[in-house]
């Protein structure tokens, strides 16, 4: 058996194939910790959200291998959240192959171009739906596949979500992500309600602005805020530590929640957003 804190524990991380993504970040950490790890994601291009991202196949070996060499046991599963029979044969699969998940961090989502952003006076319904469907859908089915394992073997065990800042205070622009990320946060608390007397802890993690392809392809956030001088403003107005969050920071947080440290801890909505959020 591997050291470290998850030594024999199987984990789930969804989202977790886009290279600078917090889902990879975190999937890598809990294998460093000694967990297993099925690694679940979309791993294609998704052209009905064009700006939200390509995590791709090789995405998708890429971390499994990384999970491999440092010896621990990895297995990728390609399924949409969003889709009930793909979430089923995921956490199947990731069962059938590592055992009984009993760490699960739901860190799929976001929001962007065509999916979501927007005035909400214009957005088409089809954008709110699919952010919905995303975000909170899939949070919960994919908590409810693993949770319904745990619960029929008699163990206990750890959920993690991820929210955002977004679910806690409003910005103009992003009203359905932030319906969405709101949703998370009391779909985790009224999980660990329902699921506390069985063993199992549900929290939410609500990361502020973090330096990932989902805002910040190839520096387009710097560009978005006005530059070099612009990101410097909006560090100084928006971010008490004065900088973007890391994908390693997140995922940090994320394996702390799901590790024998946060032993008392359940339905908390824990911030990791470098002091922006302070809700
Ligand atoms: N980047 C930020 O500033 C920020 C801030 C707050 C919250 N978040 C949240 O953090 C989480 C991770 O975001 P990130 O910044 O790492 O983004 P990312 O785009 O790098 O990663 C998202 C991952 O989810 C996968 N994914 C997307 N839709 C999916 C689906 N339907 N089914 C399965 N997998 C799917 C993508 O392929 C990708 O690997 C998201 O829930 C996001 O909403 C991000």
């Amino acid at each position: 058996m591997s050291d470290g804190p998850l030594a024999g524990k199987v984990a789930l991380v969804t989202g977790a194939a886009r290279p600078r993504g917090s889902g990879r970040a975190t999937a890598l950490a809990l294998a460093k910790a000694g967990a297993d790890v099925a690694c679940l994601d979309i791993a294609r291009p998704y052209a009905s959200a064009p700006g939200h991202g390509t995590a791709t196949n090789d995405d998708l070996d890429a971390v499994v291998a990384e999970i491999t060499a440092l010896g621990r046991r990895a297995v990728a599963a390609r399924a949409d959240v969003s889709q009930e029979d793909q979430v089923e044969a995921a956490v199947a699969q990731a069962t059938e192959a590592l055992g009984t998940v009993t760490l699960v961090a739901n860190v799929a989502g976001g929001s962007g171009p065509g999916f979501g952003l927007g005035p909400l006076i214009s957005l088409p319904e089809a954008e709110f739906r699919h952010v919905l469907d995303v975000n909170v859908i899939g949070t919960w089915l994919v908590s409810r596949a693993c949770a319904a394992r745990m619960v029929a073997a008699g163990v206990g065990g750890r959920i993690c979500n991820v929210s955002s800042q977004a679910g806690k205070r409003a910005f103009a622009l992003l009203g359905a992500y932030c319906a969405a990320k709101a949703g998370v946060i009391l779909l985790t608390q009224t999980m660990a309600l329902e699921l506390g007397p069985a063993g199992i802890a549900v929290n939410a993690v609500c990361p502020g602005t973090v330096d990932t392809d989902l805002i910040n392809p190839n520096g387009l956030f710097e560009q978005l805020v006005g530059g070099p001088e612009g990101l410097h403003a909006y560090l100084e107005r928006e971010i008490p530590l004065r900088r973007l969050q890391s994908a390693e920071e997140i995922a940090a947080t994320i394996a702390w929640l799901l590790s024998p440290d946060a032993a008392a801890i359940t339905g908390e909505a824990v911030n990791a957003s470098a002091g922006q959020t302070m809700v």
